[in-house]
């Protein structure tokens, strides 16, 4: 064996302005298979985490619940927790970005890079709200698209048409925050001076830290030159103030990377044991690495290297990166129930059928990965309980009555345990590349082996006949040993499962070197059934609950969704109109001529419409439920042909038409009964 490897290992600090969904946990469960993985075979190992408790957002909510920021993160905190713990996600410290040890490693590290002259001033111009008497970050004005004219659009794209553009050039802008109309002000900012490490990224990005995908990534990036990077923001904000600069703050994520190594720093000041140094120091010979989603690679494979190399620290040994969670296929959707917080989903079911689904699904790749429900229930109901447990339960009524629980020293089936013990090196290296998705598929294989080696041996019938007893004794000793083995390979993903199988199999904590050996003349405790089937009944509770949530949290805390969740419009409730406002529209049957994706469009498709007298040219927000255009060639459909011809990025549109359901896959265009004609108008 060779000497134990110290290792530290963080994921992404959570935003401390809401709760944990299942896509976050994505990141967590695969994470602490990993570090468990790593303590399962004796390295040092430690797994630290942060709530990421400032920014404006933070601040507004707080402002918007009648707390202090300090009161609203420290109670998001409490949630967060328990949703880990729940999830038997085991940190070895949960810490917050605010904290000391944070505004003191994040003063020093600026003041290093600072006075080694990688920190530029200037000043520039930006929307100010005078009512708040605040800087508007983009998304904190809305306004009128400078490109189609929709009104209500965010400070730097358009939902309608796409464009993107900046705040400035938006019409009629107005503060999100308080309605007020925005004046652009001047102010000093901060900014730390990327392209200085242009070098020394090139090389770091390229040295095995990344997987190929992100480092093609990023090799774009590099390609096409480094700016200066902005870290300040000005007061009010919740956040560090900048060290000799009054009224200046560090933006959030300027200190969001540097809480990892203040939640490690908090942890080394109360274990003795523990060197901070000897983890962060520049000659360090621990390894580190950071998990974190595809959204923020910029952050950690750029800005966070840059700024550690600036200020003297080591580098990370690696940032591993993973794909976003879709659900049943789809982005994750309020109204269909699929965006399901982790306590939503605890409520309903058991933690690991989600961490054995995520490490089946997982690769080491960047793609995304998709939960989908009834390959849910179907996998974890075949794999652990028909396959796993099942030989556990198989075997263990005949040793308790026909040998009072005691397995016999008889192997039955030493070729397949000298299986098992060749497979275990293979599995290792699975989990240690991350492709938990490898690691579970071989796994699998070897308990399809052991239950076909049982029911060819069929105890169950033996143990009718005179005489047969040892044998049946041996072979489910040797069913218990190999279904032991196969919890040593699983413990990382399946940390209850273990402790049970522990208890039942009256052992220590099993480590991953004990797959070598076998349990003899070894005295069994009384089995109970280690997991049940999932019940389909659950998983729609949990996502009617999960609709349930929405409509709460908006009157909780009257915000609105997220933007960017994937869904079509919102649906306020419509008010009543008059008669004459209804027979303004002039609503006809339109035949489809052709219907074409539209290039550089993500959600549009061109079509052209025969309304009898005349061809329209209507661009459609459809593509996502009709992702072959051609197939809606010839079709009717109904279309308002009278709305005022709007300009969009890729022509004019022309009216449109008329389509229902929440959106993604589930838009349903509609239809005329058969036998009407083009141009025909509603009466
Ligand atoms: N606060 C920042 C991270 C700072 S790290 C110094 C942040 N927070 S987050 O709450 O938005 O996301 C936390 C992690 O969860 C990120 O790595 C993010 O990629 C991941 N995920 C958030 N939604 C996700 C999915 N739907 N699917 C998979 N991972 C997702 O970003
Ligand atoms: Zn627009």
């Amino acid at each position: 064996m060779s000497e134990p490897r110290k290792i530290l290992v963080t994921s992404a600090l959570p935003y401390a302005n809401g709760s944990i969904h299942l896509g976050h946990m994505l990141e967590y469960i695969q994470t602490d298979m990993w570090v468990r993985f790593q303590k399962h075979r004796g390295n040092q190992c430690i797994y630290v985490c942060a709530d990421d408790a400032h920014g404006s957002a933070i601040m507004l909510r707080a402002e918007k619940e009648g707390i202090t920021p300090e009161q609203l993160i420290a109670n998001v905190q409490a949630e967060h927790s328990a949703d880990f713990a729940d999830f038997l996600v085991d940190f070895d410290n949960f810490h917050s970005t605010h904290a000391e040890e944070n505004r003191e490693l994040s003063s020093q590290i600026y003041l290093k890079l600072r006075d080694a002259g990688h920190i530029a001033t200037r000043s520039i111009t930006q929307y100010f709200d005078p009512e708040k008497k605040m800087f508007l970050a983009d998304r904190f004005i809305k306004g009128t698209c400078p490109k189609c004219g929709t009104e209500d659009q965010y400070g730097d794209n358009c939902e309608k048409c796409g464009a993107t553009y900046a705040p400035t050039d938006l019409k009629d802008p107005k503060s999100a925050i308080s309605g007020a109309t925005p004046v652009l002000k001047d102010s000093q900012h901060f900014f730390f001076k990327l392209p200085d490490f242009q070098q020394m990224l090139q090389t770091w990005t390229r040295s095995g830290t990344l997987q190929d995908a992100v480092a093609n990534k990023i090799a774009e990036w590099l390609d096409a030159g480094l700016q200066q990077w902005d870290i300040s923001r000005d007061a009010p904000y919740f956040g560090f103030e900048i060290p000799d600069e009054p009224g200046k703050y560090f933006y959030v994520w300027l200190d969001a990377p540097i809480g990892y190594m203040a939640s490690f720093k908090n942890l080394c000041d109360r274990t003795p044991e523990l060197d901070f140094d000897a983890f962060w120091g520049k000659d360090s010979t621990a390894e580190l690495y950071h998990f974190i989603g595809k959204d923020i690679v910029n952050f950690h494979a750029l800005f966070w290297p840059a700024m550690l190399e600036g200020a003297g620290y080591r580098k990370p040994t690696g940032i591993n990166v993973h794909g976003y969670l879709t659900v049943n296929g789809q982005k994750m959707s309020k109204s269909r129930g699929t965006f399901i917080k982790a306590r939503t989903y605890l409520d309903h079911l058991s933690p690991e059928y989600l961490r054995y689904y995520y490490a089946a699904k997982l690769g080491r790749g960047v793609d995304d990965l998709d939960l989908n429900l009834e390959d849910f229930v179907q996998k974890v109901n075949s794999d652990l309980v028909g396959k796993v447990v099942n030989i556990a339960s198989r075997c263990a009524g005949f040793i308790n009555k026909g040998n009072a629980g005691v397995m016999v020293d008889t192997n039955a089936a030493p070729e397949l345990t000298e299986a098992f013990l060749a497979a275990a090196p293979g599995i290792a290296d699975a989990y240690e590349a991350r492709d938990f998705a490898r690691a579970m598929r071989e796994i699998m294989g070897l308990a399809d082996r052991a239950n076909a080696w049982i029911a060819d041996k069929a105890p169950w019938s033996l143990n009718k006949q005179e005489g047969k007893q040892d044998e049946v004794q041996a072979i489910c000793a040797t069913g218990v040993n190999l279904f032991r083995q196969l919890v040593i390979f699983l413990k990382p993903v399946l940390p209850l499962l273990a402790a049970d199988a522990e208890a039942f199999l009256n052992v220590a904590p099993l480590t991953w070197n004990d797959h070598a050996t076998l349990l003899a003349n070894h005295q069994l405790n009384e089995f109970k059934p280690l997991m049940t089937r999932i019940d389909p009944v659950k998983v729609q509770a949990m996502t009617d609950a999960s609709k349930e949530d929405l409509t709460a949290s908006q009157t909780d805390t009257g915000a609105a969704a997220p933007a960017g969740n994937g869904e079509l419009a919102k649906d306020p409730l419509s008010p009543e109109i008059e008669f004459d406002t209804f027979a303004a529209v002039d609503l006809r049957v339109a035949l489809i001529v052709k219907a074409e994706h539209v290039e550089g469009a993500d959600k549009l498709l061109r079509l052209t419409l025969d309304i009898g007298d005349e061809t329209r040219n209507v661009f459609s927000g459809i593509k996502s439920a009709y992702p072959d255009p051609s197939k809606l060639d010839g079709r009717l459909t109904m279309m308002i042909a009278n709305l005022k011809p709007r300009k969009m990025k890729f022509g004019i549109s022309e009216g449109m038409v008329m389509a229902a359901g929440p959106g993604g896959e589930e838009i349903y265009l509609l239809s005329p009964d058969s036998g009407a004609k083009p141009g025909q108008r509603i009466k």
